[in-house]
């Protein structure tokens, strides 16, 4: 079978494909120097177009995962990048065409993302459709590879990016809005935190039926705590928490997931802004103790990602990006057969703060910056702690969202922000989500390195910038490049190989580094 790449929104541009696997060892500095006291990784993953779906389309989350890797060591940077071997991606290698039919696969238009029902057959039929392509964390020693929906989590090598297996605690995950169609078929979201002195990873599974959510607290030896929230108030994309010291802190928000939406000719996501933001505190300690559920008086918003967290007496703070509407296509705004840009360039956040007040249960919403920004991170050291900085991609309004173009380091204590242009004007770049590496591991929160990939798709290059925390408007302290444009991942973390090996989970070989 033979077919070429289609002309679509979510192959074009930025979203071009990397469609091979890559080994580049010891890679090219352009600028500067690699810091030597890096040892670790900055890993990403996003959707890269294979091959057509059976309704020859191309949804953004059908495209299997592909991970990435730099991999830093005494001075030297190795680049990899791999398919992650689900057992969709197996299934379709095995066929060699696309195996599955979506319900929301064939509109032809924005409404098209590949997260609806699929059609089952002989061949599919215990086959889960999750393809592993939103976020890459470290956990227990290992990495692991997270779809948010459609299947259970894969652990990858974080040195060959081999695709290990499925977690061993994949069967005390719950289901998602899809049927479970073998054992261990559960998800697991897109952006849990982790305490780093237990290690353990607070996470959840969500659904578009009740409960909607169900906590689930993994320990490092594979174990996993869980708690259906019944008392969950509606359905939600629940994709982001805050973490303090004594709560995951949850927001219910009016963007919607309804499979059943399809079949009435919408898109699975929707907005429904007269739902009230709620926002529930979940103990950390005792996941079956009291959940507070804060309902809101709130103007419809929308917090994709959250930034950080900060209790001071009885003000819980929230800092996050936050929108008007999600950066997503709505029947609001298209009609049948509209094409719409992705993301970003749909809607523009610009960091906020929704403070809650824990005695008295009010909150209030402020916005914090007139730059708009988005894909924050925090040092991940300090989950569930506190943070004092944050570090974002943003840049400047266009149309109805926003040019992402800068690195941006937020001081939330003093809210104040330094801003580095890295793509000017009339530059062709994704500037991805930038990932933080502290200078030692005892350094202080905040204190070391923001490494930016940017795909220069345009002219078929990668690159990261590697900048020094102690001042980002300096500019770049080393600029590593690669002979290929990346292809456009949402997310990824850093893996530090300082740190010592925590115990790794059940059934899975240690990390040896
Ligand atoms: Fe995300």
């Amino acid at each position: 079978m033979s077919y070429s790449i289609p002309d679509t929104v979510t192959t074009k541009g930025p979203f071009q494909p990397m469609r091979f696997e890559a080994t580049v060892e010891e890679c090219i500095v352009t600028h500067g120097e690699i810091p030597k006291d890096l040892a670790g990784g900055i890993y990403r993953t996003g959707p890269c177009w294979k091959r057509p779906t059976k309704q020859g389309t191309a949804p953004l989350l059908a495209m299997d995962g592909m991970v990435q890797g730099l991999v830093f060591d005494n001075g030297r940077a190795d680049f990899r990048n791999r398919w992650v071997r689900t057992p969709k991606y197996v299934l379709e290698d095995k066929y060699a065409r696309g195996m599955f039919d979506y319900s929301d696969g064939g509109f032809g238009d924005y409404r098209d993302y590949g997260y609806g029902e699929v059609v089952r057959t002989p061949e599919n039929a215990h086959t889960p459709q999750g393809t592993s392509s939103i976020n890459i964390f470290p956990f227990a020693g290992e990495l692991v590879v997270s779809g948010e929906l459609g299947g259970p989590p894969q652990i990858i090598d974080p040195i060959t990016l081999e695709t290990k297996g499925i977690v061993p605690w994949a069967p005390a995950l719950s289901k998602g809005p899809h049927e479970v169609v073998c054992f261990g078929d559960g998800t697991f979201c897109a952006h849990p935190k982790w305490d780093e002195d237990t290690g353990i990873l607070y996470g959840w599974s969500y659904s578009d039926t009740a409960p909607y959510v169900s906590m689930k607290y993994v320990h490092p030896d594979g174990t996993v705590e869980s708690r259906d929230l019944w008392d969950a108030p509606y359905n939600t994309v629940a994709h982001d928490i805050w973490l303090t010291p004594e709560w995951v802190v949850m927001p219910f928000q009016p963007f919607i997931i309804d499979l059943q939406r399809n079949s009435k000719g919408y898109a699975v996501f929707g907005w429904e802004p007269e739902l009230p933001i709620t926002i529930a505190l979940i103990p950390r300690h005792n996941l079956q103790g009291e959940i507070r559920w804060i309902q809101t008086d709130l103007p419809a918003q929308y917090v994709m990602h959250t930034m950080t967290a900060n209790v001071k007496g009885d003000q819980l703070i929230l800092d996050a990006p936050i929108f008007n509407k999600p950066p997503f296509p709505m029947e609001q705004d298209f009609n049948e057969g509209d094409q719409a840009a992705l993301f970003f360039s749909n809607a523009a956040s610009y960091l906020g703060r929704w403070t809650v007040n824990l005695t008295t249960g009010d909150t209030k919403a402020e916005r914090l910056s007139e730059l708009p920004s988005e894909i924050c991170k925090v040092d991940q050291r300090f989950y569930g702690k506190r943070h004092r900085y944050g570090f974002q991609i943003g840049g400047q309004p266009k149309k109805h969202g926003m040019r992402m173009d800068s690195l941006i380091r937020n001081d939330v204590d003093k809210v104040t922000e330094q801003v580095y242009q890295i793509r000017g004007e009339g530059e062709l770049a994704a500037v991805l989500e930038a990932s933080f590496a502290p200078r030692t591991t005892d350094a202080p929160e905040g204190d070391g390195y923001i490494i930016v990939p940017v795909s220069w798709w345009n002219e078929r290059r990668g690159e990261f910038q590697i900048f020094d925390t102690d001042d980002i408007t300096a500019g770049p302290i080393c600029k590593i490049e690669l002979p290929f444009h990346m292809g456009w991942t949402p997310h990824g973390h850093w893996m530090d190989f300082r740190q010592k090996t925590i115990q790794p989970s059940r059934g899975t070989s240690a990390l040896t580094i």
